[in-house]
């Protein structure tokens, strides 16, 4: 298997706060990685060292066989083109109408001619479910689900083969938040992309996961499928997952993780 993410002993500093301390990841070519860990605990902080906004104070990160932190700054720049990246915040740019945002990265190439850029954007939109009557419009006039889709689809406008997400999921209702993961596991299917994600949503983590780490105390405590993870004894897993919404989360898929402590398996629906 092909590591696209390899992370090697990182470790990252803010102050006197060690954030990560001895982090190894790697992520494979065409899987979904999620991120979990308590408020705090470096998730983020993990996403930016992939994309090298922030610096190791020791060990290395590793994105598609380039060291982020080598000598050469042009591998970087080349690099951000080969990935897309959608952050909680700040998603689109509010000036920018729906058509100029996921224009943006594709003007910045300065090889397009607008024609061909046009027949990109349309493209992208349609991609992610946004018809043309909506490229006009500004971010505010859009429902929170559509910004993320609008989103999505300008971290998608360069074609990458590596996709982060930040809390892709966070504050949309249930509805949407469902058909937006359906779109990402579409779109992963389609394009080939490899996937590494945060989230503290359960239904998004076990809906998407092909893998997931656990952050803790500045460690990695677990790595693993859904099921092994699980399985863990670790206090923080216990609490996440298997409190109420993690077992709800976990309902219909509980059969398939063979837990074999049926105290800690959910309760049956439609029991009176
Ligand atoms: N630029 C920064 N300067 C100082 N401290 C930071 C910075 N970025 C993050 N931190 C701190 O690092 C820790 C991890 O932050 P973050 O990665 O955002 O956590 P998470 O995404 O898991 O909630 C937090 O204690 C946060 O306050
Ligand atoms: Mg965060």
């Amino acid at each position: 298997m092909e590591s696209v993410v390899e992370v090697k002993g990182l470790f990252t500093r803010f102050g006197s706060t060690m954030v990560h301390q001895g982090i190894d990841l790697s992520v494979e070519r065409g899987e979904i990685l999620s991120l979990v860990g308590g408020s705090g605990s470096g998730k983020t902080t993990l996403l930016r060292q992939m994309l090298g906004l922030e610096t190791p104070c020791r060990g290395e990160v590793r994105v598609l066989g380039e060291n982020l932190h080598g000598r050469n700054p042009a591998v970087l720049q080349r690099l951000r083109n080969r990935w897309g990246v959608l952050f909680q915040e700040g998603a689109l740019f509010s000036a920018l109408t729906v058509f100029d945002n996921v224009a943006l990265p594709l003007r910045e190439l300065r090889t397009l001619d607008e024609d061909i850029i046009r027949d990109l954007v349309l493209m992208k939109l349609e991609m992610v479910g946004i018809g043309a009557r909506h490229a006009r419009k500004v971010p505010a006039k859009l429902s929170g689900g559509m910004v993320k889709r609008v989103a999505l689809a300008r971290a998608l406008a360069l074609e990458p083969e590596l996709l982060f997400l930040d809390e892709p999921t966070a504050g949309l209702d249930p509805d949407r938040s469902e058909s937006f993961v359906k779109l990402i596991e579409e779109l992963r299917r389609e394009l080939s992309l490899t996937v590494v994600m945060v989230t503290h949503d359960l239904d998004t983590l076990v809906a998407l996961s092909s893998r997931i780490a656990v952050l803790f105390d500045g460690k990695l405590v677990v790595l693993g499928t859904l099921r092994e993870v699980v399985r863990s004894r670790h206090p923080f897993i216990v609490n996440f997952f298997l409190g109420e919404r993690g077992r709800r989360a976990l309902e219909t898929v509980w059969n398939t993780l063979g837990i074999g402590d049926t105290s800690a398996a959910p309760a049956p629906t439609g029991s009176a």
